[in-house]
């Protein structure tokens, strides 16, 4: 398809955005029914082939805690590893990096939280000490020359507390650049956000001199808002944005979180704008019908629906 560059408000946009593709990830984690190994490594083997060159792949988890992952070796074993792909995972803690080292994996991802409860519920421990639990992954990790990303989540308000003060999500991202963190996940991981918020956290974060092509942004879509968010990242020379096949994803210790911006939709915003992704929108929307086929449900995505043969 080609919409042509369209100049949007004097504002200069990124040329270029690399899609970080959740949905192996984000997606399973939240679905009542398991997925088995097979349809999972097809599904990143599809992502690939529509033009993905990040996709997160699983999470190093405790099986306990996220059942849906539990098969993360199996998977990663099962997988037909592309030249020039990333695959990162979510570890943790020292227990998950060492089963991503023994499967050869080189991207992980530790997942923060910059609130209290949802760092108590999520990673069983305060914000202080899960940043204690990550320091020896993320240092054995960039020893081993691994690139580390570090979510931050409920940067933008949590079901708790609600208001999230901006000094709070600079201090947690400062202390996860500390520890060696390559790159930063900005989680509006309850779809709270909208524009306004985003611009004050992004511009506090800028202007504290954390290189901007370092920050990626992880917008759940549950109010609808992660478009207009994203539009506003991108503004804001945001070059990373992560997104779901389909819209999958939530996270079942945040009770209201849904789904993920979808890929199919944040594609069509893009190529509304001119900005190269190298992802195949067609290619997207099979594989999310296909895989809606196997959830038994359709895709939350309107851009899904609209383009679905
Ligand atoms: P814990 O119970 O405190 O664990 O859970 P522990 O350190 O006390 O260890 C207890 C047992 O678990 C031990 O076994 C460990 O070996 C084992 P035992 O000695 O009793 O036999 N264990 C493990 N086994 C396998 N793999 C491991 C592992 N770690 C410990 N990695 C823990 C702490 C961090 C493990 C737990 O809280 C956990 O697994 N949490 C994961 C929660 C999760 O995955 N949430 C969803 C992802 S986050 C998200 O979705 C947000 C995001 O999308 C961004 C956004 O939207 O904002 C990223
Ligand atoms: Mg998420």
């Amino acid at each position: 398809m080609d919409f042509g560059v369209t100049p949007f408000d004097g504002v200069p946009l990124p040329p270029r955005v690399t899609i970080c593709e959740v949905g192996p990830r984000d997606g399973p984690q939240n679905e009542s029914a398991v997925l088995p190994v097979a349809v999972k490594a097809e599904f990143v083997e599809r992502l690939v082939d529509a033009g993905h060159t990040v996709v997160e792949t699983t999470s190093f988890v405790h099986p306990k805690w996220v059942p849906q992952l539990a098969d993360a070796d199996d998977l990663i074993r099962a997988i037909t590893i592309a030249p020039g792909i990333r695959y990162p995972v979510l570890v943790p803690n020292m227990a998950g990096l060492e089963r991503a080292l023994d499967l050869g994996v080189r991207d992980i991802a530790v997942f923060g939280s910059v609130t209290e409860t949802f760092s108590r519920r999520n990673l069983n421990r305060s914000v202080d000490e899960s940043l204690e639990m990550f320091a020896p992954v993320v240092a054995r990790a960039r020893e081993a020359g691994i690139r580390v990303r570090g979510y931050l989540s409920m940067c933008f308000g949590d079901p708790w507390k609600r208001e999230v003060p901006v000094r709070r999500v600079l201090d947690v991202a400062t202390r996860m650049r500390a520890l060696g963190c390559t790159e930063l996940s900005i989680g509006g991981t309850i779809g709270v956000a909208t524009p306004g918020r985003v611009e004050a956290v992004l511009a506090t974060l800028i202007t504290a001199a954390i290189p901007v092509d370092s920050i990626a942004v992880h917008f759940h879509d549950t109010y609808g808002e992660a478009l207009a968010n994203t539009l506003t990242a991108l503004r804001k020379g945001i070059v990373i944005i992560d997104a779901s096949a389909g819209g999958l994803g939530g996270c079942p210790y945040a009770g209201s979180a849904t789904g993920n911006l979808a890929t199919e939709d944040l594609l069509w915003q893009l190529y509304g704008l001119g900005i190269e992704t190298g992802v195949d929108l067609q290619k997207m929307v099979d594989t999310s019908v296909w895989l809606a086929g196997h959830l038994g449900r359709p895709s939350p995505s309107r851009t899904v629906t609209a383009l679905a043969g």
